[in-house]
Formats: structure tokens, sequence, C-alpha cells
């Protein structure tokens, strides 16, 4: 009777199993709708019979923007439609703003990392906070603190470093892997007050480094399933990618409210980091840490991206290196006993700021970003938005339509930005590189007070030499533009 009883539980737990997950798997293949589309995009997508052809997903989707009468697609395995045209831009970001928010989709995606800090809310938790940063990134005070501390940053640590590589026999090392150590140290005394002092290529990476680097790149890999249930599903049952999530994220919040620990014993009021600013209104430790988390998210890889390409750019074209050398002799005076510009003087260089500005329009950081539609409507281009359609503006391929930029769009030309020497910007929803309109970026010039403050001290006291400089840079998967292999230079002082 025994054996019997055991005999029949085993064959009910049996069924019982395989019911849920024969149930969990038409869930997912539901949600997922494979069958769905047979479009070329779509098939084309889905089995990758693009990658051939393209170094980058994102030029395919250049491809497909260039030949849209409209300049938006629609990828229906994704939900997605994907736009390159200003007037959709500037109608989602500014004229609708309320009616395309992050949206839910978004912050489920980032909610483990970021909790309800300013990149991932909506509503008037965004409202909040945006009110509050603006103040913040606006004052002189924070501006003038950010400026300290890139120029201590390049003058004690990345001249140095550069200096002890230069003219090394067969020194090959790897540019973007000192920018992104450069921007970690730079972002975390800016918005916490610490030094983790990544910068110093002997000393192991820090810990908040390699958690942050893995938990991005899994993030972004949740982002680019075609169906969020993949990777909720295996979130629920801590499987693979998302159990080593789940630990990355935990050693950032761990971090994080170290930190913040650290810094309510130290005292902050007289501090001008963010942190200790936003200590002053807020005293919920767990929405501090999301904030900086965000801050963090924000300034750290964008900033080490642009100057990546930057370079990458500028070794293949010694007339703009030229360039910047002889403006910034004029400005900051022929020697390089000046190593930093001062922000006078940044705001004379003209041609820097063009040869920046140009160099995000072919590599913007942030090569697309979404909103989510929340009630159904019609983009300027007579494209109908269902409600809860995925809608992405797409920065890398908008920078590369002739119908915006010109027939010269593919050629880097500093010039275009130029009127009579003078820096002209353009609409920014023609160029929403740091995004545009009502969410526009917050960071977007002390990033460029940073990546300004790097070009010119580097291209004054060297000169570096891209080791494959014809090879088209391929982007991992990320948030944001990271190059696949980095980028290995070899680096000469210059004799002045
Ligand atoms: C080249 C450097 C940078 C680029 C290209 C860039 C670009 C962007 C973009 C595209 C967004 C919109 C993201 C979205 O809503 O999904 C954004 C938002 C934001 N950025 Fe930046 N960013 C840069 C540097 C920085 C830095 C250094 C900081 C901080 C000091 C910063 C702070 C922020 C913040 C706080 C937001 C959120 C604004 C909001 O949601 O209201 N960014 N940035």
């Amino acid at each position: 009777m025994e054996s019997l009883k055991a005999s029949f539980g085993i064959l009910f737990f049996t069924f019982t199993f395989s019911f849920s997950i024969f149930s969990l798997l038409i869930f997912v293949l539901r949600a997922i709708k494979p069958w769905s589309c047979g479009c070329e995009v779509c098939r084309s997508y889905l089995t990758r019979s693009w990658s051939p052809e393209f170094d980058n997903l994102s030029d395919w989707f250049t491809h497909l923007l260039r030949k849209s009468p409209t300049g938006t697609i629609h990828v229906h395995v994704l939900g997605n439609t994907i736009t390159a045209n200003p007037d959709n831009v500037e109608y989602m970001l500014k004229t609708r703003f309320d009616n395309f928010p992050k949206g839910k989709p978004f912050s489920a995606i980032l909610g483990d990392l970021l909790g309800k800090g300013i990149f991932n809310v909506d509503g008037d938790s965004w409202k909040f906070q945006r009110k509050m940063a603006s103040l913040e990134l606006g004052s002189v005070s924070i501006r003038s603190h950010a400026l300290e501390i890139v120029s201590s940053e390049i003058q004690n640590r990345l001249i140095p470093l550069l200096s002890s590589e230069a003219g090394k026999n067969g020194g090959v090392f790897d540019l973007q892997d000192v920018f992104r150590r450069f921007s970690f140290d730079t972002i975390c005394q800016f918005s916490f007050g610490l030094d983790p002092g990544c910068l110093q290529l002997d000393l192991p990476i820090s810990d908040l480094a390699v958690a942050f680097d893995l938990a991005s790149k899994l993030l972004a890999e949740r982002a680019m399933t075609a169906s969020p249930w993949v990777w909720k599903v295996k979130r629920l049952l801590n499987l693979g990618s998302e159990k080593k999530l789940k630990a990355a994220i935990k050693a950032i919040h761990v971090l994080a409210e170290e930190v913040i620990q650290n810094r309510q014993k130290l005292g902050f009021s007289t501090q001008n980091d963010l942190l200790s600013r936003f200590m002053g209104t807020i005293n919920d430790d767990r929405y501090l840490r999301d904030i900086v988390i965000s801050f963090l998210l924000a300034g750290r890889d964008t900033v080490a991206s642009a100057l990546t390409t930057f370079f990458w750019l500028v070794a293949q074209h010694p007339e703009v290196e030229a360039a910047i050398r002889e403006e910034s002799d004029r400005v900051m005076g022929p020697t390089v006993q000046e190593q930093t510009a001062n922000f006078k003087q940044m705001k004379e260089m003209h041609y820097l700021q063009a040869a920046m500005y140009e160099s995000m329009r072919l590599y913007p950081p942030v090569q697309f970003d979404s909103k989510f539609c929340q009630e159904d409507d019609i983009l300027p281009d007579g494209t109908y938005v269902t409600k809860g359609t995925r809608v992405t503006y797409h920065p890398y391929a908008m920078g590369r339509m002739e119908r915006v930029w010109g027939n010269d769009c593919l050629e880097f030309k500093p010039e275009r930005w130029l009127q009579d020497g003078v820096f002209r910007p353009v609409s920014p929803f023609k160029y929403p590189v740091f995004q545009a309109g009502i969410r526009v970026c917050l960071g977007k010039e002390i990033a460029l007070v940073e990546m300004k403050s790097v070009a010119v001290s580097l291209i004054r006291q060297f000169d570096i030499r891209v080791v494959t400089p014809s090879q088209m840079p391929r982007f991992l998967p990320g948030l944001t533009a990271t190059v696949r292999g980095g980028l290995p230079v070899t680096i000469q002082e210059r004799r002045l």
C-alpha cells in the first residue's frame, strides 16, 4: 500500500511539473510570437542574416532607415518603430512628451539596478529629481568642482601614465581602457566624493567598476531579447545570466550603501559632490543610492565612448589634429607648461568644440534611445503608432542620413559646425546625441568640458597613433557604445 502511495505521489509530481513547464513554454512562445511575422526585416533580425554585410546592428538599421522614404521603419518582431526623422524626434521628445514616457518595459529592464533613480522613472518622481539635479548641475560651484576633478586627474594621473607608456619598445596599449578608468575615477569623485583610483594600470580595477561593467552588459542583453518574458522567466528561476546579474547588482548596492554611510559619518554639509548635496534634502538612504547609481551610469561609459571614437577619428585626420594644436597654441600659448585649459580658454577654442560635436555626430555614445507610446498617435511623417509600441530615435543613423546632413554626411568635417570660425549649434532634434527637448541630458556641459580637457591636453603633449586605423569600429552590445577589442594605440611624447 505504502509503495503504491509513493508511486502515485511521484506520478502526480511528474505530471504537475511537466504540465507547468509545458504551460510556461506555451506562455513564452505566445509572448515571443516567433511565427507572427515572416517579413524580410524580421527574418533577417531573428536569423542575423544582416551580419555578413554590416559591422554593427546599428549599421543595418541605418541602411534600412536611409532606404525608407519617411526615415522611419517598424520591426514587427520587436514591436519597435525606429525613426531617424528630426520632425518625429521633436514630436516625441517635446511636442507630445507626455505621450512618450520611458514607460514600464524600460524601467522593468533597468529597475533592478537603478531602482527609482532619475534615469529610470517618469512622472512626479522624475520631476522632483530633475528639478533638484538641474539646480545642482547648473551651479557655478559644482561646475568648477567638476573641472578641478578633471584637471587634477589629467595632470596627476593621465599624463604621467601616458608619459610612462610613451616610446616603450613595441608599447601598444588600449586607450579605450584608459578612458574607461579615467571616466570612472572622475564620475565617482563627482558623484560620491570617492576616488576609486582606477587609473593606475598596475592596480586591479575596483570591485565597483567590475560589477558595474558586468551589470551594464547583462542589462543590455535583457533589452535585446525578442520578448521580456525570456529574461523574466530566467530571473524568476535565478538561471544563467540573470543569476550573474543579481550578484553584480547586489555588489553595487552594497558598495554604494557603504559609501553613503561613510559620507554620513564624515559629514556632508561642506562637501561639493552630488551625494552630499542631495543629502541636504533627502534622508532616505535607498533613494540616495538609486539617484547616485543613475549618475554613475549616465556619466561613465558615455564620456569614455566619446573620447575613444574621437581619438580614432583624429588619428585618421592629421589635418584635424594640426588645427586643434594650432588653435590651442594660440589660446593657451605654444608650450605645454599649461597642461590643462581653464573655462575661459575652452570657450575660445571653437574648432575643438566643432571637432567634438562632429565626432559624436558619427559616433554618438548612446546610439539609440527608446520611449513607449502611451496612447495611439500619429508621428509627423504619417507613421501610425499604437499604444504600447516602443518608439526609438536613432542618433547613430541620423548622423548618417544624407537628407539630414547632406551628401558629405559620412565625412568627418569639423568645419561644418563653424561659421566665420565661430561654433554654430544645430537644432537638437537633428542632433539628439544628448537627447533633446524636455528630458535633455543634464550632464551635457560637464561632459563637454571633461572631454575637451582630455582631448586638448593629450593632443598637445603626445602623438597618438592607432595601430589598425583602417579597421571600422565594431561595437559590443550595450547601453553605451563600447568598441569591441578596445582602441590599441602607440604613443610618443612630442618634442617642443
Ligand atoms: C558624452 C557624454 C554624454 C552623453 C552623450 C549623454 C547622453 C545622454 C542621453 C542620450 C540621455 C537620455 C537618456 C534617456 O533618457 O534614456 C542622457 C540623460 C542624462 N544624462 Fe547624459 N550624457 C553624457 C554625459 C553625462 C554626464 C557626464 C552626466 C552627469 C554628470 C550625465 C547625466 C545625465 C542625466 C542625469 C540624465 C537623465 C536626465 C533625465 O532623465 O531627466 N550625462 N544623457
